[in-house]
């Protein structure tokens, strides 16, 4: 029998409906592999921000940092501004838990019918590797002159040797455990001081892995190629807010935001990951019970994967493309008027234990 102790923190909105879903997975599947979890929940969130004036108490990393991973849903709500909650809970996570890499896969399964004409089911298969704690999101910066017609805003985009290099590492040795193919998102045609050095350190850390086909496309295009011809990529690594759109678009050539998953990745281990789909707290449909909970729980097989269990993540991955292979069901955002629950319960029958 393996216990692991997962923080959880369903957050604001739909994380909230979500969360159950995935857990309600890995506790079914766990079971049959042996594998047992312990939630410890933490109410960190908008509401509690309200009650409280705190997204989460001040030592909270600390109540976090000795559990085997983080499971969290999302954070946002109307009427607290997005800075709050962001800087209040889930940057510091990032980065005060070194999750430097935020890996992202997509795929489009038979049976979901792309927006885009050319994603084929079954032909889209990639991961986004997203640098996840410099870059654009850096703390340095500010707003001047608030109300003056001279009003301005600035701010630094960090990148570091160390930070770019190791991103990129893990996107290389990504790639060749999958296809051998690896795209860098750019944008070094002289306009931008940073992308150059970060095409210098691509194309030194690709000079070590010989067996990877690494290209570079600017950001612009490959946004275009993504939608265009999505099945001609595999890994794609990109800089923080590269890789935040170019996830969300890619989502969507696989059906919507819903379909998503996310991992936060300390990849040395001396601090936990944390797990959270892609999508946000969707405060336009939350309470309805009708969120895609596939985000969710495609996370929780990667939670599955990232702590050692590989037959299980692939056995979650699988029933959820089997419940698009073989049955109708989908939610309101693939067009369909399954609820979140309904969603989850066929996956789980899928799995073999509902
Ligand atoms: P969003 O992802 O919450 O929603 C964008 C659109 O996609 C909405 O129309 C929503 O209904 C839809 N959508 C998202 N997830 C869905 C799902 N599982 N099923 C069906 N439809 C889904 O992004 P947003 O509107 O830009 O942000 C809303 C709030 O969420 C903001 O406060 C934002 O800061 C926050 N946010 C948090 C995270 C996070 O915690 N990781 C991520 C993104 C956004
Ligand atoms: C994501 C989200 C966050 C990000 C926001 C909410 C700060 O969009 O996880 O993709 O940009 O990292
Ligand atoms: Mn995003």
């Amino acid at each position: 029998m393996t216990n692991h102790r997962i923080a959880l923190i369903p957050g604001d909105g739909i994380g909230r409906e979500v969360t159950p879903a995935a857990c309600a997975v890995l506790d079914a599947v766990g079971a049959r592999h042996g594998i047992t979890f312990a939630y410890d929940e933490f109410d960190w969130s908008c509401a509690r921000y309200l009650a409280e004036g705190a997204m989460m108490p001040a030592d909270g990393l600390d109540r976090v940092r000795h559990h085997d991973a983080i499971f969290l849903g999302a954070v946002g709500q109307p009427g607290v501004p997005d800075h709050v909650s962001l800087w209040g809970l889930l940057i510091p996570l990032r980065r005060g838990f070194r999750q430097y890499v935020n890996l992202r896969p997509i795929r489009v399964f038979e049976g979901v019918e792309s927006p885009v004409r050319a994603a084929r089911p079954g032909e889209v298969d990639l991961v986004v590797v997203r640098e996840n704690v410099e870059g654009e999101y850096s703390e340095i910066g500010g707003r001047l002159n608030r109300g003056f017609p001279d009003e301005l805003a600035v701010q630094e985009a960090v990148f570091t040797r160390a930070g770019v290099t190791r991103v990129v590492d893990y996107a290389l040795g990504l790639a060749e455990q999958r296809g051998g193919r690896l795209t860098s998102a750019t944008k070094s045609n002289g306009i931008v001081h940073t992308l150059p050095f970060w095409d210098e350190l691509v194309a030194e850390r690709a000079a070590a892995r010989p067996g990877v086909a690494v290209e570079s496309e600017h950001i612009d295009a490959l946004a275009a190629k993504l939608v265009l011809d999505p099945a001609r990529f595999d890994v794609i690594v990109g800089s923080n807010l590269f890789g935040d759109i170019l996830s969300d678009l890619a989502a969507a050539v696989a059906g919507g935001i819903g379909m998503a998953p996310a991992a936060n990745i300390n990849p040395g281990r001396e601090h936990p990951s944390m797990f959270e789909p892609v999508h946000g707290s969707a405060p336009d449909i939350a309470g309805r019970g009708i969120a895609n909970p596939v985000g969710a729980i495609w996370t929780a097989a990667m939670l599955l994967a990232h702590l050692g269990h590989a037959d299980a993540a692939a056995e979650v991955e699988s029933a959820i493309a089997d419940v698009f292979a073989k049955t109708a069901l989908r939610t309101p955002d693939l067009g369909g008027s399954a609820t979140t629950v309904s969603f989850t319960r066929a996956v789980l029958d899928a799995a073999g234990v509902g």
